[in-house]
């Protein structure tokens, strides 16, 4: 390694880069960082792998500056190489992209190998999602990094937490006073949670059909978005402070019961390339939740999330109580329910659906929508959750990162369900471009939801 190879500038080595992650998501997200000159003077990509690739081939993808690195994940002296190149640079920060049971191992070789130190905020490392493949991993994980570094150092991506419109649930809710005062079990009926995808699995069969829908998505975006929808108003609007607001939530939530919850595997998904022709993997996800407070006592709540649905969507919705009395012409009426729809995305916003009267002689009413269009408060398009992320990580805020805690938390909130699959039963099939299976829509009406209210479908609500 020359001298000069030798940086002083900004670091980031990522593990796992010839995977999936790297080139869907954190490449073009630096890629548009440095487009945009947000990058700091002589950052560079470190690409750090058991494959003996060659640097030429890592820069095809990486860009013209980026360097590769082998090693082994578990052996701190063949992590030689890769100190020579970032031991001395202002920052290096430690991206590991890889699958949660290789963390411990890679945290426990930087810190061996002198390249992480407790309390050296110039050291960070980042660690992708899922943390841990149940509680007791999560708590393991969190062990592996208390041991090598300290809090300040360690960030946990949620890129949900990252994009805009989640941030904005929490702007909506506590920076207007009109909220808060209705928003629990007097006056709300209940709560629908969509996280709902088009597309399949598409070529990622080697990591999801090991994961399936809840540790893909439930356990942690979905419910970090729920925490923030369902959390008491934070002391302060600071990171802390909402962690601490978020965790509280999701201790109220109660660990799943297996009865209250759906699994289905969508129609062809054994047929996908690289998946196991026997596979049990889920690739949906609906449960209800119970939250166990004075808040939301007795609320139907209900979360789902999978792949190769109706249309991509992510979407929270409340549906208030009704009007307790509506009479017209001398007869009593059914109101119309007023929904509050909070799209994440797409056609990010939030659309408060009322009842209208329809203009003219009679007294008609229609659903009816007011609607904010998240788009038209900014000429500038919505960031990239994960150029957000990574802006975090290079200044070393930590606004979007959830705690150890509230992952651990997650956890034993899914735990439950995920070892009843494990031993248990089948998937429901369920087609593609569906809204899943059917067993999901008995589950909310048979537990006093209703039915579910489908993206895009429910009159008043959608935008076009
Ligand atoms: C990722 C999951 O965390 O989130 C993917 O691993 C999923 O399976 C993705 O497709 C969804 O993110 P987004 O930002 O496209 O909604």
């Amino acid at each position: 390694m020359s001298a000069s190879s030798r940086a002083a500038g900004t670091e980031m080595v990522i593990f796992g880069a010839s995977g999936d992650l790297t080139r869907r998501k954190i490449l073009p997200a630096i890629e548009s960082l440095r487009r945009r000159g947000e990058l700091p003077a002589g950052f560079k990509v470190v690409g750090a792998g058991r494959t003996a690739l060659a640097t030429e081939q890592f820069r095809e993808t990486a860009g013209p500056e980026a360097e590769w690195c082998r090693l082994d994940y578990g052996d701190p002296a063949s992590y030689r190489a890769l100190k020579e190149l970032v031991g001395s640079s202002r920052t290096a920060i430690f991206y590991l992209a890889t699958p949660p049971a290789t963390f411990g191992s890679i945290i426990h070789s930087l810190s061996v190998a002198g390249l992480v130190k407790k309390g050296d905020a110039s050291r960070r490392v980042v660690l992708e999602k899922p943390l841990g493949q149940d509680a007791a991993s999560a708590r393991k994980i969190d062990r592996d990094l208390a041991a090598a570094l300290d809090e300040a150092q360690v960030f946990r991506i949620d890129h949900y937490l990252a994009k805009d419109t989640v941030q904005n649930t929490l702007a909506f809710r506590f920076s207007n006073s009109v909220f808060e005062p209705i928003w629990n079990r007097t006056l709300i009926e209940s709560i629908q949670l969509t996280a709902a995808e088009e597309a399949g699995i598409g070529t990622r069969a080697g990591y999801y059909d090991q994961i399936g829908a809840v540790r893909d998505v439930v356990q942690n975006h979905v419910l970090q978005v729920l925490a923030l929808v369902t959390m008491e108003p934070p002391t302060s609007f600071d990171p802390p402070a909402i962690r601490t607001a978020k965790l509280e939530a999701l201790q109220a939530m109660q660990p799943i019961d297996a009865g209250e919850a759906v699994r289905g595997q969508y129609l062809g998904y054994l047929e996908e390339p690289g998946v196991a022709a026997d596979s049990r993997r889920e690739t949906y996800a609906a449960a209800r939740i119970v939250m166990d407070n004075w808040r939301w006592d007795g609320v139907p709540i209900y979360i789902r999330a999978g792949k190769a649905l109706r249309r991509r969507a992510t979407e929270v919705v409340i549906r208030f109580r009704d009007a307790p009395h509506l009479r017209i012409g001398g007869r009593r009426h059914r109101g119309i329910p007023t929904l509050l729809v909070i799209r994440i995305q797409p056609q990010e916003g939030i659309t408060l659906r009322i009842g209208a009267k329809l203009p003219g002689a009679r007294f008609e009413m229609v659903p009816a929508g007011m609607s904010l269009e998240y788009a038209r408060l900014s000429r500038n398009p919505l960031p990239d959750a994960y150029e957000h992320v990574l802006r975090e990580i290079l200044a070393g805020g930590n606004s979007v990162f959830p705690s150890g805690a509230e992952i651990i938390r997650s956890w034993e909130i899914v735990d439950p369900l995920l070892s009843t699959w494990e031993h248990e039963g089948h998937p429901e099939p369920y087609a593609r471009g569906s809204w899943g299976p059917g067993a999901a829509e008995e589950l909310v009406a048979a537990t006093g939801g209703g039915r579910w209210l489908n993206p895009g479908e429910e009159p008043g609500t959608t935008t076009d």
